[in-house]
């Protein structure tokens, strides 16, 4: 069966390092149709639109969807394109990997991050000159949602060994947010308790010290919306930096993949970009359609790069994009 992939590059390095991973895609999964189709700050600027409705109406209708970055329109692609794939929960990886120079080189954690509601729901209004309120939405049913993609998630070993034994972390802040957190940490935690899952709970701010202190502790961390979002940067800091961090929006019947930086205008047009970010996104989007095998060989390839070099600059390496790419690729 050939599966539908809709690409869309962006903007800046979104735009070097997605043929980066479609090439490693072409490598290892023939069966795939890429669409590509445009979003961004270039197209806001041709069209009117960042996102226009022809590129919702395909990342709505594909197998999956491969994005870039965008720049000053980021909010305006990457918020809706989560709606278009019924996105309801982030999958948000940070680990250290060998010859990366990291602050924390044991790090390996993935954030299972709440993807539609919290203090990211959009209702929020300037009252007066004075005043500006925030409504916080958590939905029993949201959070119950996430709570078994968390479960399912650490039944079939996907996420890494360390944190509680075969179960998950949920970092909440639910001893002052007692009506929302309270209701998010009550409902994960039942649905851990009628899956027979493991669940450890930490209150998110004390949560952002021991993380760092040690990240062993931690393995799968279900949190809401903002403090998936702020935590996993957290993250991404212990491990050795943006170009390597990838993610997916996962839906029910579709999914949107994309790495964690955005379009690097500082060195976006050098070729010089570190493409592991999207090709691990690649990976995952790779094993959201079933190919575990490939998904695998994906990310052995590129750790054994990243032991060995090519390296690109951030990596302290004086590598190109290309080069990099071409030496996962001749490693599949
Ligand atoms: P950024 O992630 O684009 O860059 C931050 C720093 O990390 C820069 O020094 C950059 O060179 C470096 N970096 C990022 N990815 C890299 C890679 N693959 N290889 C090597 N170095 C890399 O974040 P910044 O500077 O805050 O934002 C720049 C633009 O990107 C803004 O217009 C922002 O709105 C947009 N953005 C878009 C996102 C998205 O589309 N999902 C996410 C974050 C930012
Ligand atoms: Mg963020």
């Amino acid at each position: 069966m050939v599966e539908e992939i809709v690409v869309i590059e962006g903007d800046g390095i979104g735009q070097e390092v997605v043929p980066a991973a479609i090439d490693v895609l072409e490598a290892i999964e023939p069966e795939f149709e890429f669409v590509e189709a445009d979003a961004g700050d270039a197209t806001k600027a041709e069209t009117g639109a960042a996102l226009p409705d022809a590129t919702y109406e395909l990342a709505a209708n594909a197998d999956a969807t491969l994005f870039g970055a965008a720049g000053e329109t980021a909010a305006e692609v990457i918020l809706p394109l989560r709606e278009a794939v019924g996105s309801f929960v982030n999958v948000r990886p940070a680990k250290a990997y060998p010859g990366v120079d990291a602050l924390r080189p044991e790090t390996d954690v993935v954030f299972l991050r709440e993807n539609t509601e919290g203090v990211y729901s959009g209702h929020e209004d300037r009252l007066s000159d004075d005043l500006s309120t925030l409504t916080r939405v958590v939905t029993s049913s949201a959070s119950r949602e996430l709570a078994e993609f968390a479960c399912e998630y650490v039944m079939e070993g996907r996420g890494p060994a360390n944190g509680p034994e075969s179960g998950f972390t949920v970092a909440h802040k639910a001893n002052v947010m007692r009506e929302t957190d309270g209701r998010f940490r009550e409902e994960v935690l039942a649905v851990a308790e009628e899956r027979g899952i493991d669940a450890d709970e930490e209150l998110m701010d004390a949560f952002a010290t021991k993380l760092p202190l040690d990240p062993t502790q931690y393995g799968t961390i279900v949190c809401p919306n903002l403090a998936g979002d702020v935590l996993s940067d957290l993250a991404a800091g212990l491990v050795g930096g943006l170009g390597l961090l990838p993610s997916a929006n996962i839906g029910h019947e579709n999914a949107l993949f994309e790495p964690v930086h955005g379009t690097a205008p500082d060195i976006a047009g050098e070729g010089v970009a570190n493409p592991t970010a999207a090709i691990l996104s690649a990976a995952m989007l790779v094993e959201y359609l079933g190919h575990q095998d490939e998904a695998a060989a994906i990310r052995s390839a590129v750790e054994s790069v990243l032991a060995d070099g090519p390296r690109t600059g951030d990596l302290g390496g004086d590598a190109t994009t290309e080069g990099v790419t071409a030496a996962i690729i001749e490693r599949l």
